[in-house]
């Protein structure tokens, strides 16, 4: 038994050991941390429990039989995040890169299936050169395999992946199929094919960070959902963003202590929307001010800038924000912030987390390059994933709610449960200056030509006073409530407490066709 004992005791210190001390100091010299010192970080004390620690590969091809490490360059387990259970795994690129192996496979599969079975989140800590190339197809195939349960755990757990160090290949698929990407900002890369593979096939140049860096991929292709400036920043924002998540699809998002009065009202809400409508204004303000204080976490911040994105709390509850931004592109709503707020939508529904969506939006934005690259199949997707969403759904509207943007912005056709407006809403088919154009474009030609600006801003005078308030869409019950801006919170506290309870069901279908 001693014997037995010492060999199992050896295994076990071979397998914290990794690739060993220098690949472990070249790790640290690029600003990275290892697999286990983040697990450190991002799991309770003394709450991992490793499985697959021991396994390695068989693969003899290119003298890889010298080469076996116990664990096969990823460590992976359960742990809990401030006392909540979470599978989890982390590449560990001292050994062979990180790449990908059927060994690998094998164990982030169990995890996977093992998530999936006991309802927990699935964290993956990536840093990995993609599919072992000795192993070839067989580390292809392997990838298939997490994939699809990728697939099947989508909407059921939550699923965050980290990126920590370059994922190449299919090192980035699976990523992608899970429902938040974190990067770091300086260590990490995400992409297809390589700077040298592209140099080859198209001649082009580019560096793996203006390929696939963080900032590309959160500010431009949109796949990365939070950027931090290091593995501890990271991890840390993983902690945040799983305080907001429940552990599945069956469970609510957990309620933390209210520490914020509900009935706070604020006054300077009252003064946040400029005199003039062609002003703009910054809807962060307002979001920080009507949410629990401190509670705000935007997600996809330098993407799509037009639309605010992210969670908060009321009176404790987790909810998700969805906003336009009228800071930024005068709040229009294009391509990208289509996708990106029908994405949030649909993760907040599979999760059972509340979504207030703020409104000011002239429309969605005119283009020929929009028209041309599918604004109408990327504008749908917001309403389709509104109206599919039975989640509790509030909106307010805070000044412009134009046209088709009106009703996707979770309007109360849209099956949204309460709409709200601020006094200094405009709900109309379009804004003034089109309108006038279109209405009264007879009258106009007609009228000397010294006469027609007065003409032009009596008739716009006139359209304001008819149509760009809340008041007929609150006459018609379009809208529920006209409410002053200093008591939207207590509003939104008192709409959240009838909702909790909320029911509502879709149709029975195998699933729908969201227009992707
Ligand atoms: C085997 C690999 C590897 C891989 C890296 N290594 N990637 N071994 N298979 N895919 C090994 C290196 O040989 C090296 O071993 C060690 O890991 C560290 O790699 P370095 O290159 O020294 O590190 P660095 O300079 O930081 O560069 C990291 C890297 C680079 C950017 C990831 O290694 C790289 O470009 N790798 C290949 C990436 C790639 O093209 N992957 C796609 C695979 S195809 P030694 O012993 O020399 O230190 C794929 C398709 C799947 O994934 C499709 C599924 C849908």
């Amino acid at each position: 038994m001693t014997d037995d004992l010492a060999v199992l005791r050896e295994m076990r210190d071979k397998a914290l050991e990794g690739g060993g001390a220098q690949r472990i100091q070249d790790q640290h010299d690029k600003g990275k941390l290892t697999a286990r010192e983040r697990l450190s970080l991002l799991l309770d004390p003394g709450s991992f429990q490793e499985i697959g620690a021991l396994a390695t590969h068989d693969c003899t091809d290119f003298g890889m039989d010298k080469l076996r490490y116990p664990g096969d360059g990823v460590v992976c387990g359960f742990g809990k995040i401030n006392g909540r259970r979470v599978a989890v795994f982390a590449h560990d690129f001292t050994v062979l890169g990180g790449s990908f192996s059927t060994v690998q496979s094998q164990k982030i599969c169990r995890l996977q299936d093992l998530s999936l079975e006991s309802g927990i989140p699935l964290i993956g800590l990536n840093d990995s050169g993609g599919a072992r190339i000795q192993e070839g197809v067989r580390s292809l195939a392997a990838y298939g395999e997490v994939f699809t349960r990728n697939v099947l755990a989508s909407g059921v757990v939550p699923q965050i992946s980290v990126v920590l160090g370059p994922c190449a290949g299919g090192a980035a698929y699976s990523p992608a199929l899970t429902d938040f990407v974190v990067m770091t900002r300086r260590t990490s890369s995400m992409f297809i094919t390589g700077p040298e593979v592209i140099k080859v096939v198209t001649g082009e140049d580019v560096t793996g960070a203006d390929l696939g860096g963080s900032v590309v991929h959160n500010s431009r292709s949109g796949v990365a959902h939070l950027m931090a400036e290091d593995d501890p920043q990271a991890l840390e924002l993983v902690k945040l963003l799983l305080g907001y998540l429940p552990q599945n699809n069956t469970e609510d998002p957990p309620q933390v202590a209210p520490y914020d009065p509900a009935d706070r009202m604020d006054e300077e809400l009252n003064h946040v929307v400029p005199e003039r409508d062609d002003v703009p204004y910054d809807m962060k303000e307002v979001l920080t001010r009507v949410f629990d204080r401190d509670s705000f976490l935007e997600v996809s911040p330098y993407y799509a800038r037009n639309a605010i994105t992210g969670f908060a709390r009321l009176d404790g509850w987790p909810v998700g924000l969805v906003a336009n931004q009228p800071a930024h592109l005068a709040g229009a709503l294009d391509i990208d912030s289509s996708d990106k707020i029908a994405r949030f939508v649909r993760i907040c529904d599979a999760f059972n987390v509340p979504v207030v969506t703020f409104v000011d939006t002239p429309g969605y934005l005119p283009g020929i390059d929009q028209e041309h690259y599918g604004v109408i199949r990327h504008g749908a997707k917001v309403i389709y994933a509104y109206c599919e969403a039975t989640i509790p759904k509030v909106s307010i509207v805070t000044r412009k709610a134009m046209g088709g943007a009106y009703l996707a912005m979770s309007s109360k056709q849209m099956r949204s449960d309460l709409a709200f407006a601020w006094p200094t809403a405009q709900i109309a088919v379009m804004g003034a200056d089109g309108a006038v154009r279109v209405l009264h474009r007879r009258a106009l030609l007609a009228a000397p030509e010294a006469e027609r600006p007065a003409l032009e801003a009596k008739f716009t005078r006139e359209y304001g006073l008819l149509f760009l308030n809340p008041y007929r869409a609150a006459d018609v019950g379009q809208i529920d409530e006209v409410i002053e801006p200093r008591e939207t919170r207590p509003r939104l506290v008192r709409a959240m407490e009838v909702l909790r309870t909320k029911v509502q069901q879709n149709p029975p279908k195998k699933h729908g066709l969201m227009p992707v």
